[in-house]
């Protein structure tokens, strides 16, 4: 884990939050191939969810709620956490991940007390006037809330889906292994609505459950490094009838990245929406839910991907996630007939790939710096260019080079993504 936060942080993925004020607990910020990996992570995301489907369509709804929202969905009450404080030092720790001693003096520690993972806003201009908000700790109850907006604006029909992904916020009470644990967040949600109904529940449950971890798999997950864990009754959320974590075997072991769960009508009844259906009837429909961390796939797809070789490290991320789709370098820097036929590829290259240029120190200086962000080609300008118009083509995972004429690059790549 050392490994890849120092390399997040030299290379631009991922830095600590605040840093140059020493830092927040809890909070990271992304650099400039950090964003495009979780942008990359989005969009496979969404059009996975939303455009490969019929009954399935997006909303982005406001982090800040009218504060009955969170009582009516029980979140006030029951989105807590068991927290214990040291009696010696006053460290506090979330009682389900210690033992019985604080892991920081060894003094004594308090019994278990609720800790509420709110995190409270003051909203308003005066003093006096300033009201308590909550910063959305799911962001969930947004498409509950617009419900009946969906349905009364584009008249879906049950069984049908809200997909949207966007920020929540939590006041873990131990933030920690990297961004694994953080304090503000993003989650990517799909709410599928369907009739009242086990059977129907189980079978969406099922297909939900699968299609999700399918989606990692192809995005080069290793198999055996996902599993499906089944949460006992005692750790359920407050509105799960059923739920699934996926974890990953993470370097601080299995870990929860999605959490696919059978609300049942716990969130609809609350806020007192009903459906009506074609036939007349009117009911509380139920919901499957699959809840996953933008920064947690981020993170377990870096882990994943993170390959030490003998003379390189190498990110092996799917294309389709990598930040740079291709790397284009002149072979010398000091030849202006190199440098503008490379630029001219680079140029026509970059209307539809995220491209990198490099034209410094030597070309294997060059191949180990791309290899190290993951970028799945590079296309080198040479002597031989000048004359036939052909470049290489280096493929990161095996480091083999073919030539190819520069009018067919993009054929090349198209295809490449498109056979992922
Ligand atoms: N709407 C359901 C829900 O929020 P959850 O299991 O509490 O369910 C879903 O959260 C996902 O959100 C988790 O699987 C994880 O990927 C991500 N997540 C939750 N808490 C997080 C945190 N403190 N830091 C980073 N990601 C978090």
């Amino acid at each position: 884990m050392d490994e890849l936060s120092s390399l997040a942080k030299r290379r631009g993925f991922i830095y600590p939050g605040s840093e140059i004020y020493g830092g927040l607990a809890g909070f990271w910020d992304y650099g400039p191939l950090g964003v495009e990996l979780k942008n990359n992570i989005k969009r496979e995301w969404w059009k996975s969810m939303v455009y490969n489907r019929d009954n399935i369509m997006g909303a982005d709804t406001a982090i800040i709620m009218n504060p009955k929202v969170w009582e009516a969905s029980g979140h006030v009450e029951a989105f807590t956490d068991p927290l214990v404080e040291c009696k010696t030092c006053h460290h506090r720790f979330r009682a389900d991940k210690i033992e019985q001693h604080c892991p920081d003096c060894g003094g004594e520690l308090t019994e278990p007390r609720k800790f509420n993972l709110l995190t409270e806003v003051y909203i308003g201009t005066t003093e006096e006037g300033k009201k308590k908000a909550y910063l959305r700790g799911e962001i969930t109850q947004g498409v509950f809330v617009n419900f009946r907006n969906v349905v009364d604006s584009s008249r879906v029909k049950i069984p049908f889906g809200i997909a949207q992904i966007g920020k929540a916020f939590r006041n873990e009470i131990t933030a920690g292994n990297f961004t694994f644990r953080s304090r503000e967040f993003e989650q990517m949600e799909l709410e599928y609505f369907i009739k009242p109904n086990d059977d129907e529940a189980s079978k969406t449950f099922e297909f939900w459950k699968q299609t999700r971890m399918n989606w990692y798999e192809d995005l080069g997950m290793q198999q055996q490094k996902l599993r499906f864990r089944r949460h006992e009754d005692n750790e359920k959320a407050h509105y799960a009838r059923e739920a699934f974590d996926i974890e990953y075997n993470a370097p601080f072991g299995w870990s929860e990245f999605e959490g696919i769960h059978n609300r049942g009508d716990f969130d609809l009844k609350n806020h007192n929406l009903k459906y009506k259906d074609e036939d007349g009837s009117e009911y509380t429909p139920w919901v499957i839910e699959t809840s996953g961390g933008v920064d947690r796939a981020a993170l377990f797809f870096l882990i994943n991907a993170h390959t030490k070789e003998s003379k390189r490290i190498v990110m092996k991320l799917d294309p389709r996630l990598a930040p740079y789709k291709v790397a284009v370098f002149p072979l010398l820097r000091n030849r202006p007939d190199l440098i503008k036929k490379a630029k001219d590829i680079y140029q026509n290259l970059r209307n539809k790939y995220y491209c990198a240029w490099d034209d410094r120190g030597n070309i294997g200086k060059r191949y180990y710096a791309q290899d190290e962000i993951g970028t799945p080609w590079c296309v080198t300008v040479d002597f031989v260019t000048l004359k036939d118009d052909t470049v290489t083509v280096r493929d990161r995972d095996t480091t083999r080079q073919e030539r190819i004429p520069a009018t067919k690059l993009d054929g090349f790549f198209q295809e490449k993504l498109n056979a992922k």
